[in-house]
Parts: C-alpha cells; sequence; structure tokens
C-alpha cells in the first residue's frame, strides 16, 4: 500500500498520508511521495481542488520521522530538510486551491504541512504545534518562516519556543487555522468547500492564489503589479467574458 493515496471526485482530489501506525510521520518515502503527488496534481487539468488529510482519526502527521532522525549524521539532516522543505513549497506552489483538513496531530513537519496548504479547517480534537525544540532541534520545513507570516512574530516565536501543543480553538482564535468543525463533519466541510471554489472560475482562482502568493513574501508595490497581471490574465481568457455575460444577462452561470 503507497504511504500516499489519492481519492477524486467532482474536481477535487483529496490526498492522504498512509502511515496511521506512526500517526502518518513522514519519513523520507512519505516525503518523495508527497512530492511526487502534488507535481502530478499540478499538471492535471482535472483537478480544480485538493484536500490534504491523514488516515485514521487519530492524526494529520506527527511530523518528521524521529526515529529516522535519531542517526543520521547533520549533512544526512540537510538532505532531510531540504526534503521536508520540497514538499512544503511544492504543496504552497501547487497551481490548484488546497486545504488542509486537520485530522488530529499537526506537529512539526505536519502543521508545517497544513501552513502550506491555502485553507486549514481542523477538527475539533485537532492538536497543532512545532515541538521541535522539546528534541533539540528548531523547526526544519519551512516553519520558522510560514508560522510567523501567518501568526505573527511574537505567537510563532511563544509556539516555537516552548514547543508546546494548542487546541484547535485556540488554533483558530491565532489565525492558525481558518475554522473548527466537529470531527465527523471535517470531511464533508472540507469537500463542501473545495466544491464551491472548484465551482468557480479555474483562471479567477489561479490568478488569486499567484498574486496573494507572491504579494505575500514582496513589498507593497511588487504585490500590486502582480496583482495587475493576474488581472489582465484572466482578461485574455473566456471563462472572465462567459461569466460576466451570464450575469448581465441574468441566466445561470
Ligand atoms: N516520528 C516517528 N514516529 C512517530 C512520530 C514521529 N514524529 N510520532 C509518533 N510516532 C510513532 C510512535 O513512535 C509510535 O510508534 P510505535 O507504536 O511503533 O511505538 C506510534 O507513532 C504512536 O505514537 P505514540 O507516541 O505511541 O502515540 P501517543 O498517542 O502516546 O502520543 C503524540 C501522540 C503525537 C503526542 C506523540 O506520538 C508525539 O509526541 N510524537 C512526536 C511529535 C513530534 O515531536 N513531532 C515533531 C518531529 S520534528
Amino acid at each position: 500500500m503507497s504511504t500516499v493515496t489519492t481519492s477524486s471526485s467532482d474536481g477535487v482530489c483529496t490526498v492522504r498520508i498512509n502511515r496511521p501506525d506512526k500517526l502518518n510521520a513522514m519519513n523520507v518515502d512519505v516525503a518523495r511521495e508527497l512530492v511526487r503527488t502534488f507535481e502530478a496534481l499540478g499538471a492535471d487539468d482535472g483537478v480544480r481542488a485538493i484536500i490534504l488529510t491523514g488516515e485514521g482519526q487519530k492524526a494529520f502527521s506527527a511530523g518528521a520521522d524521529i526515529e529516522y532522525m535519531s542517526s543520521i549524521t547533520p549533512d544526512e539532516s540537510v538532505d532531510y530538510a531540504r526534503t521536508g522543505q520540497l514538499v512544503t513549497s511544492t504543496v504552497e506552489r501547487v497551481r490548484q486551491p488546497t486545504i488542509a483538513a486537520i485530522n488530529g496531530f499537526a506537529l512539526g513537519g505536519g502543521c508545517e504541512l497544513a501552513m502550506s496548504c491555502d485553507i486549514r479547517i481542523a477538527a475539533d480534537t485537532a492538536r497543532l504545534g512545532q515541538p521541535e525544540v522539546t528534541i533539540g532541534i528548531p523547526p526544519g520545513w519551512g516553519g520558522t518562516q510560514r508560522l510567523l507570516r501567518i501568526v505573527g512574530v511574537a505567537k510563532a516565536k511563544e509556539l516555537v519556543y516552548t514547543g508546546k501543543m494548542i487546541s484547535a480553538a485556540e488554533a483558530e482564535k491565532i489565525g492558525l487555522v481558518n475554522m473548527v468543525v466537529p470531527l465527523d463533519s471535517l470531511a464533508d466541510e472540507a469537500g463542501k468547500m473545495a466544491r464551491q471554489i472548484a465551482a468557480n472560475s479555474e483562471m479567477g482562482v489561479r490568478m488569486s492564489k499567484e498574486a496573494i502568493n507572491s504579494g505575500r513574501n514582496a513589498d507593497l508595490d511588487t504585490g500590486l503589479a502582480v496583482e495587475l497581471l493576474a488581472w489582465r490574465n484572466c482578461f485574455t481568457h473566456p471563462d472572465r467574458k462567459e461569466l460576466m455575460a451570464a450575469f448581465l444577462e441574468k441566466r445561470k452561470k
């Protein structure tokens, strides 16, 4: 059985980390499989939105594989972190919108993976955190950078320095997750949001994602320039003409 599985319906692909006996901890095999999966999805025109989740009811992912890390050399640790950063960058940059459906523990690399998705929906049972300092390392799969961009420097430092786990409710309060739902309805809620996104103009959504992702790491003027390009690209696309005409003619889109 593959360590990462996919299933699709209505243009929405659900990607599952499938190593539940190890709380979906991401060893090298899982990390490489995630990169392969998201690269393939990025090239698949039939996929309009992606949900990322973990197999089972206990964990989204408990992070990087501590057993593996316990015996590697400093050079091998850099290769592993590079692979981890490639995972989170590949997920962040995939052209379709992504939703992390956080079905339990999202710790270390698991939290970093969730943060590389566009939107995070957490089960009320989820626990999130960056516990790396408790095992002698800093976050290494993008956590020191993405956490501060999502929750701000002060909260990022608090979470990273203490290594504490927070509840889904606390994560929602600090803006780390978009919404919290009962575990039983997590798949439905993530699916509902994914289908709502998938029903919109693919080009409009894709250009919005590119503009927001670029602007997040740039100064305002650069971000506004990217927004203009994104705007213009949509005016060259048939979606825009058809959807505006449908509105004006008061017919169904
Ligand atoms: N890497 C490797 N294996 C992991 C793992 C990880 N990050 N997280 C959990 N596992 C394994 C455990 O070793 C255990 O394996 P075993 O059954 O072969 O002994 C199995 O997953 C179940 O975990 P367990 O610790 O028994 O579950 P629990 O419910 O008692 O505790 C956690 C759950 C999440 C609190 C605990 O597993 C934990 O703290 N994990 C590490 C989280 C972490 O520090 N991640 C950051 C890594 S950089």
